[in-house]
């Protein structure tokens, strides 16, 4: 055994070949439908998996592209939109790659991606999503809290962490507690009862 970790897309690749991912739970978490209405325009959804999110925006009207790093949730997320006969524009590439998309967007969403990123990862994306979003325009985020006790699962955030990750060249609007979704009795991820501590914030372009 060498002790390395192994590399994100091998990480998640691992998720996605066992019959149910833990976050993978068939329509997009509560948060993010409960801000559905200011979710609007042009909506790119990064960190897609398998769609859920994007489907339900797409389906309410919105103009979607989603990104992902790997093929097969984008496939699986793909067949959900030619089964609804929805136009979406899929992405593979890699999150921290997103400032090179030449279209603009009036929203971004982020489903549980932000907190899959260590403190390099993390700088590189928000320095990504800056080139990508046109002043004005919001990015609305789910991700764990550090309120939610244990260390397995996706790395705990604080909201002071969420404040300097977006200190230069974003205007905090909210940042407030929630839960994050989880399929249930999935081993080894286990999270508080009603879902894992979380927080739901928006952001905007300054
Ligand atoms: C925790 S899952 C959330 C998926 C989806 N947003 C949802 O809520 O069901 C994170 C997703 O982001 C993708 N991902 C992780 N790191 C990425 C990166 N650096 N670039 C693009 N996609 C990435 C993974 O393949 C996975 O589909």
């Amino acid at each position: 055994m060498s002790g390395t970790a192994p590399d994100p897309q091998a990480r998640f690749e691992g998720y996605y070949a066992a019959p149910r991912a833990p976050w993978d739970i068939g329509r997009p978490q509560r948060a993010f439908v409960e801000a559905g209405e200011s979710i609007g325009g042009r909506v790119i959804d990064i960190g897609c998996g398998t769609g859920d999110l994007a489907i339900w925006l797409a389906e309410r009207g919105r103009t979607v592209t989603v990104v992902d790093f790997l093929e097969k949730p984008l496939e699986l997320a793909r067949r959900k939109a030619a089964d609804r006969g929805l136009s979406v524009n899929f992405l593979q590439m890699d999150a921290v790659s997103v400032g090179e998309i030449p279209e603009r967007f009036d929203a971004a969403t982020d489903c549980g991606l932000f907190h899959t990123f260590d403190t390099a990862g993390r700088a590189a994306y928000v320095d990504a999503l800056t080139r990508l979003l046109e002043p004005a325009s919001a990015l609305f985020l789910l991700c764990f809290a550090d309120a939610e006790p244990g260390e397995h699962g996706p790395r705990r955030v604080s909201e002071r962490e969420l404040r300097e990750a977006f200190a230069a060249g974003w205007s905090v609007e909210k940042i407030e507690p929630t839960r994050f979704e989880v399929v249930p009795g999935i081993l080894g991820a286990e999270f508080s009862p009603g879902g894992a501590r979380a927080w739901f914030a928006v952001i905007r372009r300054a």
